[in-house]
């Protein structure tokens, strides 16, 4: 079976239950600047599980594209990775814990044919806040499962939610990957890492919210939220024990194998699926940088660049490794839009590698210096001086520096590294934070562009609209921009029109955009509009553009508003409780 039909036995089981296939959101969050990446099928979902209702109805279902930048020291075990897809259904305040339960139960085992005997569940032990989950276990002993395979555990492992937001206890599945061999111990179970035991789904309960001080208040609904790994269960499906076998990859490693002088079979998994992360990343708009998404993308690169050296892969070569990707993505129909994306995928991968063969080398060789230089001194710990000379001079992620010196048997500094990395960066850090609240994914020439044109559309909307506009979101890709802001009702086309007038007539003016470094309270005196928060000192950006607009913000923004082109609104919605959203577009001259 190709995975892909396996995706599509998932959504054709739930939607035969009466649940309505909802597509895949972006990698990047559409609405949320909390957080990096789409981690989860419930994030775009958030409104919904506090009760907003679904257009699609109160039971949905899909695969969504996920990113875990946790897992990335696991990649290249046997089931862990940075992009997978998550088969997701969700009870909007339907039904709860006995029909997720035994949904969960008919698809793995009667639809799918695992092994009910390998599968072991477990259940949350409870605490203060929410009940020990005896309703759950019930439901699985209901389904012929024995006390020894159903395991109760606290908040640590079963308990599921984002920072904030609507969280609850959880049941999670897993497989027993060695039947064969007994446990590894006493306490050994679903939660050990021995490899025995592998997650293969979890349905999290979602009935509290939790706040930012840490406290729970029921939600209005009772959810469910499930969420399966495909690649996991294809594996088991396929009768391997490592996703890396599966047609997913395979393609991909038989190149990367073939151009190896020397295989490390980790190292290549670890190229394979970083490639693949990267192609997905940038095919969401995502470009290397050195701040928040850009910055992960860059991370990922360079790790591949560094393994590949291992492997002994020139550079010229990972093209047809990144080729490879793209063309596994069309062939198992999981990925077909990469096809389309081929040439920012490559130009962007390459520029990186380029960037970094270029400093790789000597970097290592200062790292080998400076290693010997602690061995000779008995010390392990590289200083925060160093790693941060690592950084700045050969472009090694702190991440990579942490990989080699673990590799060496030493440890990094990590605090020292962090407060060098301020000192040396506090202005420009606070920028890229700044700018990344604002839903700032990138900074290039065109997503610059789009920051401007956000300022411009930011004031526009307070003339036309009133005082009470201001940005809730902001969301910017090198093909449009967004903004949220709040506003009772939705716009006229006449407002629209008034507002597309208005930011292009800036534009038409040719105002020298103008930057300032000032204190948060001159900027305040001049009348910059914009929250800023002062954790990293007191200075901050104003920009100003004429007499037309001021505010604080991070930046970076174009010199004079002619460069923006011709600005243009596409469509004007609303996105629940009072907000709105702008999607617009600039039409470059
Ligand atoms: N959101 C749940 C998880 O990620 C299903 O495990």
């Amino acid at each position: 079976m190709k995975a892909y039909d396996f995706k599509k036995m998932w959504i054709d089981y739930f939607v035969s239950k009466g649940h309505k296939e909802i597509e895949n959101a972006p990698l990047i969050p559409e609405n949320d600047p909390s957080v990096l990446f789409t981690t989860a099928g419930m994030h775009p979902l958030v409104p919904y599980l506090l009760g907003n209702p679904h257009p699609a109805g109160r039971k949905l279902t899909n695969s969504q594209t996920c990113l875990r930048t946790n897992d990335i020291d696991s990649v290249g075990d046997a089931s862990h990775l940075t992009c997978f897809e998550m088969l997701g259904r969700w009870s909007l305040g339907e039904y709860f814990k006995e029909e997720a339960i035994k949904t969960s139960y008919d698809f793995l085992v009667n639809y799918l044919k695992l092994d009910p005997k390998r599968i072991s569940v477990t259940c949350f032990a409870g605490d203060q806040d929410s009940p020990r989950d005896e309703e759950s276990a019930s439901s699985w002993r209901g389904l012929g499962f024995n006390d020894d395979q159903i395991y109760f555990y606290g908040k640590e492992d079963n308990w599921w939610g984002l920072a904030t937001g609507p969280c609850g206890p959880d049941s999670e599945i897993f497989y027993d990957m060695k039947p064969n061999e007994p446990k590894c111990g006493p306490n050994c179970g679903p939660a050990c890492n021995c490899g025995k035991y592998m997650e293969i789904g979890n349905n999290v309960f979602m009935q509290y919210y939790k706040h930012e001080d840490g406290s729970y208040t029921p939600l209005k609904q009772r959810n469910v939220d499930t969420g399966f790994g495909l690649e996991r269960i294809y594996c088991l499906l396929e009768n391997y024990n490592n996703v890396y076998d599966t047609e997913l990859f395979l393609p991909v490693l038989k190149v990367i194998k073939e151009l190896s002088t020397n295989y490390i079979e980790s190292s290549a998994r670890m190229i394979a699926d970083h490639t693949r992360s990267a192609c997905l990343l940038i095919k969401d708009g995502v470009i290397p940088s050195n701040v928040g998404q850009g910055y992960v993308l860059r991370r990922m690169i360079r790790k591949c660049v560094r393994h590949l050296r291992k492997l002994g892969i020139a550079k010229e070569q990972y093209e047809s490794i990144i080729k490879a990707t793209i063309e596994n993505g069309v062939a198992t129909k999981l990925y077909p839009v990469l096809k389309e994306k081929e040439e920012i995928i490559l130009t962007e991968i390459l520029k990186e590698t380029k960037k970094f063969m270029n400093t790789l080398g000597d970097g290592e060789k200062k790292f080998n210096q400076m290693a010997r230089n602690l061995r000779n001194n008995n010390l392990t710990v590289l200083s925060g001086e160093d790693s941060f000379k690592l950084y700045d001079t050969y472009g090694f992620p702190i991440e990579m520096t942490q990989e080699l010196a673990k590799e060496n048997g030493l440890d990094v500094d990590i605090e020292a590294f962090h407060k060098r990395f301020e000192e040396h960066q506090a202005v420009s850090k606070k920028g890229s934070d700044q700018a990344f609240k604002g839903g700032l994914a990138e900074t290039n020439e065109i997503t610059t562009a789009y920051h401007t044109a956000t300022h411009l559309l930011h004031k526009a909307l307070k003339v036309v609209l009133g005082e009470h506009v201001h940005q809730a979101g902001s969301n910017i890709t090198v093909e449009r921009m967004r903004f949220d802001f709040p506003n009772p009702v939705k716009m006229t086309s006449e407002q629209l029109i008034e507002v597309e007038r208005i930011v292009n007539e800036q534009i038409k003016k040719a105002i020298p955009v103008e930057k300032y470094e000032v204190t948060n309270e001159e900027a305040d005196k001049m009348g910059a509009i914009g929250l800023f928060d002062s954790k990293y000192g007191n200075v901050v950006n104003v920009y100003k553009i004429g007499d037309f607009s001021i505010e604080k913000c991070g930046g970076p923004h174009v010199t004079n508003t002619q460069e923006l082109g011709e600005f243009k609104i596409q469509k004007e919605e609303g996105i629940g409780a009072g907000m709105r959203r702008i999607k617009a577009i600039l039409i470059k001259k």
